[in-house]
């Protein structure tokens, strides 16, 4: 099933004189995990942002779950239902706790305060967060901070993931940690995962290698871990 679908997609944001996107046409199916490089500039984060909504193209198509979304409010209610994100800076709001950052995205799609409330804590249980909650991202570690945005992504189940550097603020263990739970996370295969990411390392997790340079994709490539390696 087909979940993500950009079709010639074009993006040249205004001053510059490179495409961030030069015709991107790619499609991704429910369940793959696609890890995304490239060199810096080379578009990776405007892919994400694309995929998302964010950033509007010039021309193209994109596709989420087999819809159009047109207009801003549409896409607002696909990043809000169908879309957790994962960032580089983790974006936590700095005077809410991590049992309230968890809710924020809760604000709009679940009713009722302890209901938002019994979900966060069990996603922070999820994350190994369970003696943090009440903890804001000033007291917490950056591996912590990140298990926080972890768990604030993943609030309202969505299909899709994006992660834009997730560790690229972390030590090389922490990073190693994350990535275990990025994966923990990817097992049961009904979510996608996009990540951007400069470290080869963890190549091994995915199922599919997009290589981007100059605003395109250079290489396109499924790995072993991939269902359909073998098949083709
Ligand atoms: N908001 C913006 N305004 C102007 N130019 C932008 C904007 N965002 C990105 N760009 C430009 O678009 C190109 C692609 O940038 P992008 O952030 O997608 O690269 P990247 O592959 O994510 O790089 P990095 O590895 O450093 O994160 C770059 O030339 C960048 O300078
Ligand atoms: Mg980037």
């Amino acid at each position: 099933m087909q979940m993500i679908k950009l079709e010639d997609v074009t993006k040249q944001f205004k001053g510059t004189s490179i495409k961030a996107a030069d015709g991107v046409s790619v499609s991704i199916e429910k369940g793959e995990f696609v890890v995304v490089r490239g060199p810096s500039g080379s578009g990776k984060s405007t892919f994400l942002n694309l995929i998302a909504g964010l950033i509007t193209p010039e021309s193209g198509s994109i596709l989420i779950d087999g819809r159009a979304p047109r207009g801003r409010r549409q896409w607002a209610q696909v990043r809000a239902t169908k879309i957790g994100f994962i960032f580089q800076s983790f974006n936590l709001i700095p005077t809410l706790t991590a049992l309230e950052n968890v809710q924020v995205p809760m604000l709009g799609t679940i009713k009722g305060a302890g209901k938002r409330m019994a979900r966060a804590r069990e996603l922070l249980e999820q994350v190994g967060l369970q003696h943090r909650m009440a903890h804001r991202p000033c007291e917490l570690s950056g591996g912590e901070c990140q298990r926080v945005a972890i768990a604030r992504g993943l609030a309202n189940s969505p299909l899709i993931i994006l992660a834009d550097e997730p560790t690229g603020n972390l030590d090389s263990e922490t990073s190693s940690a994350i990535m275990e739970l990025i994966k923990s996370i990817h097992d049961s295969r009904d979510r996608t995962i996009v990540m951007a990411t400069h470290e080869a390392r963890f190549i091994p997790y995915a199922t599919r290698v997009i290589s981007y340079q100059d605003g395109r994709i250079i290489k396109d490539s499924i790995t072993n871990n991939s269902p359909m390696s073998g098949t083709l």
